[in-house]
């Protein structure tokens, strides 16, 4: 039944129309959140691949029903069957295909598939143990765009989104010894995906995160999670699923803090309002305290690290543990260093990018841009102290009347807001980034920022809006005109002066703002390209000169806007995009970064640098 479940919720997401009706409705089937302490065994490695541009492997595309010879995740041994000779004949066979490297995008895996936008079919056999009356389930960290899952020849089920887990049970898929995983992986955009077709950012097609099996008892532990509420109480909740769920005693310890006791509902639901505890050091950037978690429940345990902090805003300021905090920030990618990045963002690359942010720039918040970031960059965010910035991929434009897609973008804020809504750096769930402002679009987004609140009511919700330049008393200003502006907590702008559009560098310290006196504003993009290397030539455009005087005209600029409590430059790396085609500054970079793709610092870098220790010193 839930195996089924996970089916619809993904087929909804195609197509029938309907709002959820509430947060729980938009509760994966499966979360396994605190997966990275249980058994589990990684399936990353060479998977075999098949392109199937014209996808002849899957059925119901259009009606289109397909060939059997053409099915790739057909549980077959074709060499075998091949030997015997016969009529039969395939046009596929993943035991002999080519290999490629998973995690990691196949643009970046295979000159031939750089630009390959469509659908290529992986291959892993594997290895299962005994399961023992317990249950095992496939979990990928994401697949970009839409994944079709197939173990031992059987339809598990399907995924849309590519930058969220989704958690498949195998339990009676599995078999002892040998496993032939078969997942369709489609990349393509249309108008109803999220994010569309045009982005600013590069196609980064197949499995691009860790895809692990997770062995669990027959009852277990779904999902925890525990977080600091206002009054310094400790709040949270866990979910037993399986047959034994109802009525089970809970224990939750934070080691050498506080330990607690509940008992499951009749839907395996617990929740836990633990005392103030005595002694606790709350999580910060300047201290990022985390706390051993070990949650246990019908015989079944799995810990976290978990670090306890408050955050709130009053009047224009941000409050961290009740105290104003102004956010010293920078925008990021996915994209680890290097010339041809596969969007692999393992362990010693997430640090290698956050240990530039948080040591090179002396920042304590990072805009992880434009959707959710691995998981590993969120845990590391928590033990570097650095303040997240976290969002789904609404960017642009979306089909807002379309109910389909609307369900879709709660969904994916569902799954990101279950994955990350115990990491302390996390502090504002973004609901968008650049929309044009209509009513069709403005319902969405509210839509989007009430299904937040309802999910997840103890951070702050933002979007990155549009300014709109007028005339006032025959001044010109740059306004903030958004009637989204009233369902956020702290508003945010990308403004470009000064590169796009007409503005001289010298104009910009001058620039007079028109924005809500008493909310806090974040400046969530700034920027301007510049090829590192490229100096000495008059300060043109894309010289590392430009970007220099840019950052020191609008880090004035910023000075003189009183509402503002951070920032968030565009962008901390130079990053792939179709966009950036100028043969001799760009190539397929964006070059706005203070970084270049291989990690060379630009003369602007160190202007930020200063600019926010000084802040830090204030
Ligand atoms: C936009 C957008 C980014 C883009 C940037 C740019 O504001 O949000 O995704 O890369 O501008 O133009 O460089």
């Amino acid at each position: 039944m839930k195996k089924f479940l996970t089916f619809l919720i993904a087929a909804a997401c195609w197509g029938a129309a309907g709002i959820a009706a509430s947060a729980e409705d938009l509760r994966p089937a499966f979360l396994l959140t605190a997966s990275p302490s249980r058994d589990t065994q990684d399936l990353s490695g060479q998977w075999t691949y098949s392109k199937d541009l014209y996808r002849t492997g899957l059925n119901d595309i259009n009606g289109w029903v397909a060939k059997s010879r053409m099915q790739r995740y057909r549980d077959l041994d074709v060499a075998a069957l091949e030997a015997q000779g016969g009529t039969d004949f395939f046009e596929f066979d993943l035991d002999r295909g080519p290999a490629m490297a998973v995690p990691g995008a196949w643009n970046a895996a295979r000159p031939e598939l750089r630009y390959y936008d469509g659908l290529v079919w992986f291959q892993r056999k594997f290895q299962s143990k005994p399961l023992n009356g317990g249950r095992a389930f496939l979990r990928f960290e994401a697949v970009n765009y839409r994944a079709y899952v197939y173990l031992n020849g059987k339809e598990i089920g399907r995924h849309e989104g590519g930058f969220t887990p989704f958690v498949l049970e195998v339990t009676d898929a599995l078999r002892e010894g040998g496993n032939r995983l078969s997942v369709g992986v489609d990349s393509s955009h249309d108008a109803q995906t999220i994010p569309t077709v045009i982005t600013d950012w590069d196609l980064y097609g197949g499995i691009t995160r860790p895809v692990r099996l997770v062995y669990t008892p027959a009852t277990f532990i779904d999902d925890a999670t525990l977080s600091l509420k206002p009054d310094g109480r400790i709040a949270g909740e866990l979910r037993l699923q399986g047959p034994q769920a109802a009525r089970q005693n809970v224990n939750v310890t934070i080691a050498g803090l506080a330990t607690a006791s509940a008992v499951t509902d009749a839907g395996g639901r617990a929740v836990f309002d633990i005392a103030a505890p005595a002694g606790l050091q709350r999580w910060s950037p300047d201290s990022p305290r985390l706390y051993d978690v070990r949650y246990a429940a019908a015989g079944d345990a799995v810990r976290d690290r978990i670090g306890f902090r408050t955050i709130a805003v009053k009047g224009r300021q941000i409050l961290l543990n009740g105290k104003p905090i102004f956010l010293r920030g920078i925008s990021l990618h996915e994209e680890e260093f290097g010339p041809n990045p596969a969007r692999n963002m393992t362990e010693p690359a997430a640090r290698a990018l956050l240990h530039e942010i948080k040591h090179g720039l002396n920042a304590n918040y990072v805009r992880l841009s434009h959707y959710p970031h691995s998981e590993v960059t969120l845990r590391l965010a928590d033990e570097m102290g650095l303040l997240v910035w976290s969002e789904i991929p609404v960017y642009w434009s979306v089909d807002w009347d379309n109910p389909a897609v609307l369900r879709k973008a709660l969904a994916m804020q569902a799954e990101a807001i279950y994955r990350d809504r115990s990491r302390a750096s996390v502090v504002m769930w973004s609901v968008g980034n650049e929309t044009p402002v209509s009513a069709p679009r403005t319902r969405f987004h509210s839509a989007m920022a009430d299904n937040v609140r309802a999910l997840d009511p103890t951070r702050l919700v933002s979007a990155a809006l549009l300014v709109e330049r007028r005339k006032v008393n025959g001044e010109d200003v740059t306004a903030i005109d958004d009637p989204l502006a009233g369902k956020l907590d702290v508003l945010a702008v990308n403004t470009y002066a000064g590169w796009y559009g007409s503005d001289t560098l010298d104009a910009l310290p001058g620039l007079k703002w028109q924005v809500p006196p008493d909310r806090p504003l974040i400046l969530s993009e700034f920027g301007a390209d510049a090829l590192a290397g490229y100096r000495n030539d008059g300060n043109k455009k894309f010289t590392e000169e430009y970007q220099t005087e840019y950052y020191r005209k609008t880090l004035a600029m910023a000075d003189a806007m009183p509402t503002l409590a951070g920032m968030s430059p565009w962008i901390l790396k130079d990053f792939q995009s179709p966009r950036r085609e100028h043969p001799v500054f760009q190539n397929g970079w964006n070059r706005k970064g203070l970084l270049s793709e291989t990690g060379v610092r630009k003369q602007a870098f160190g202007v930020l640098a200063d600019y926010y220790r000084g802040k830090a010193a204030k």
